[in-house]
């Protein structure tokens, strides 16, 4: 395996069944992400985009085919060290935010960085530095429920990037930004990918953010159909 590849997944097959119908959300895939590259995964709504995007960080398992992610296949680890590894080394930007409504937005930030192992102070440290990044500071202490959906994203991709993680998925994370707090979302990503060497696994409809990709896979009906490395 070539060193600088942090996440691989091969041949994914994802289905879903209820009843007697099975659909196959994900078919004949296979990525690989190395660390410093920042790629953006297009493609119509229902083409498999989230489907691959969850089975690559390991919140959902695959019906076939592997993930290797910093060397480990996935399939072949407890809930709990799985559990440790994303902890770790994984942040995630959902395509619905799910911050925690019972912390404030700063703590949403800390909290898996606790669950890392980080201290409270230094956490909670780390956490304002990153929403003052996403232009959130003055929103540090507010409750979720009292931002709006566009800060609520913000907080998300903070939450996903304080702990400088090895790999940072998004799916849609600019969906609901306007142009400049767009703009705030795409130089932390440029930034965790060029200065720390996190690899970001980005899904997007969003034209700038696509542009800022070094590799663009698009999907279609759940195949991977293309993959353009635009830094060559
Ligand atoms: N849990 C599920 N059960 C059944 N079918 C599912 C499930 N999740 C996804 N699918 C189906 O798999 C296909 C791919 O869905 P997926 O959510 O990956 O699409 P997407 O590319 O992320 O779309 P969007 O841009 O709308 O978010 C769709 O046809 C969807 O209906
Ligand atoms: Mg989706």
């Amino acid at each position: 395996m070539d060193s600088k590849v942090i996440l691989r997944g091969q041949n994914l097959r994802r289905e879903f069944s209820s009843g007697d119908t099975t659909v196959t959300a994900v078919k004949n895939c296979t990525v690989e992400i190395a660390a410093h590259e920042f790629v953006a995964i297009v493609g119509k709504s229902g083409s498999g985009k989230s489907t691959l995007v969850n089975l690559l960080s390991g919140l959902d398992v695959p019906t076939s085919g592997t993930v290797t992610l910093l060397g480990k296949d996935l399939s072949t680890l407890s809930e709990k060290e799985l559990a440790g590894l994303r902890a770790r080394h994984i942040g995630f930007v959902l395509q619905k935010d799910n911050l925690v409504p019972s912390l404030t937005i700063e703590e949403n930030v800390a909290a898996p960085l606790v669950m890392g192992g980080t201290r409270l102070s230094v956490a909670l440290r780390r956490a304002r530095a990153t929403l003052d990044d996403v232009g959130l500071g003055h929103r540090a202490d507010r409750w979720p429920s009292e931002v709006s959906d566009g800060e609520a994203q913000r907080a998300a991709v903070a939450r996903a990037c304080a702990g400088s993680p090895a790999v940072v998925f998004a799916d849609e994370p600019t969906g609901a930004l306007d142009e400049e707090n767009g703009k705030r979302v795409r130089e932390i990503f440029r930034r965790l990918t060029a200065e720390h060497g996190a690899a970001g696994v980005i899904i997007t409809h969003d034209m700038d953010l696509a542009d800022e990709a070094d590799i663009i896979i698009t999907i279609s009906n759940g195949e991977t159909t293309g993959r353009v490395d635009r830094r060559t």
